[in-house]
């Protein structure tokens, strides 16, 4: 695997029960990259994911992963790999009895051994990073929407990881909000070299953020490229999915 390849997803298959929901997916995410999966509803985005993470073990294939054979390693390994990687789940996932604060120290706390005072010290740099002062002590219900995916980019980039997850970082916003989201994970890219993988089927926000593209339908991967290429590829699934109204 090339030096400049982050993640590498080969011929990965996955089932719930008997449901085979990934036939054989190929995904090579480049370091320093945005790469967005996209596809309609159902079609296996958040499983992709979830299966990179090890939220479930891969049924069959291979995930190469900051240079680790994931499926090959112990458990106590892939954690090892897992605490360089950030995660933004689909529903935001913040703990309501936690404040903000402690939410974002959280991955700290459970992986490493620093002092509260240091922890503390992190998390507010976190935060003044995407851009949120003086929430510290507030709880998630008294920060809008928009604020709390926020706090979740905050607590995903906590332990300083070289790449990212984001599962529908929009969804539920609205567009000027959305906007801003995309905004920060631009600038996490350019200025952190932050690599990122962006699920999403919000055709704004692809179109804003994306270097490259991997279209899945149905389990498979359609295509994979630039925005660009998607148009010229002429595939009907994903001129349909670019030219639909945006909803
Ligand atoms: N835990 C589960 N048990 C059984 N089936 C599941 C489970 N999670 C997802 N599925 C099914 O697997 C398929 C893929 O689901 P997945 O959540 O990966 O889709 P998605 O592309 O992320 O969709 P969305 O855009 O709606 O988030 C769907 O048919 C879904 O119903
Ligand atoms: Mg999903």
């Amino acid at each position: 695997m090339s030096d400049d390849i982050i993640l590498e997803v080969e011929n990965l298959h996955a089932w719930y029960g008997r449901k085979h929901v990934l036939e054989g997916i190929n995904l090579t995410v480049e370091a320093g990259s945005i790469m967005v999966v996209l596809g309609t509803s159902g079609c296996g985005k958040s499983t992709l994911l979830k299966n990179i993470i090890r939220l479930y073990t891969p049924g069959k294939g291979s995930i190469n992963l900051l240079g680790n054979e994931m499926t090959e390693l112990e458990e106590e390994d892939v954690e090892t790999v897992l605490r360089q990687v950030g995660v933004m789940y689909q529903n935001g996932a913040l703990l309501n009895s936690l404040t903000i604060g402690e939410n974002v120290a959280l991955p700290l706390e459970i992986h490493t051994d620093m002092s509260p005072k240091l922890r503390r010290e992190i998390a507010e740099t976190k935060l003044r990073q995407v851009e949120l002062l003086d929430v510290y002590d507030r709880y998630p219900r008294e920060l809008s929407g928009g604020m709390q995916k926020r706090v979740a980019v905050a607590r995903a980039i906590v332990m300083d990881p070289d790449i990212i997850f984001c599962d529908e970082p929009s969804a539920g916003l609205d567009p000027v909000t959305a906007q801003g989201l995309d905004r920060l994970l631009i600038s996490l890219n350019e200025t952190l070299g932050m690599t990122i993988v962006v699920v999403t089927h919000e055709l704004e926000s692809i179109k804003r953020i994306a270097h490259y593209i991997t279209y899945l339908d149905n389990g498979k991967v359609l295509f994979t490229g630039t925005i660009e290429e998607a148009f010229q590829a002429d595939i009907p699934q994903i001129q349909e999915f670019f030219l639909r109204d945006n909803v």
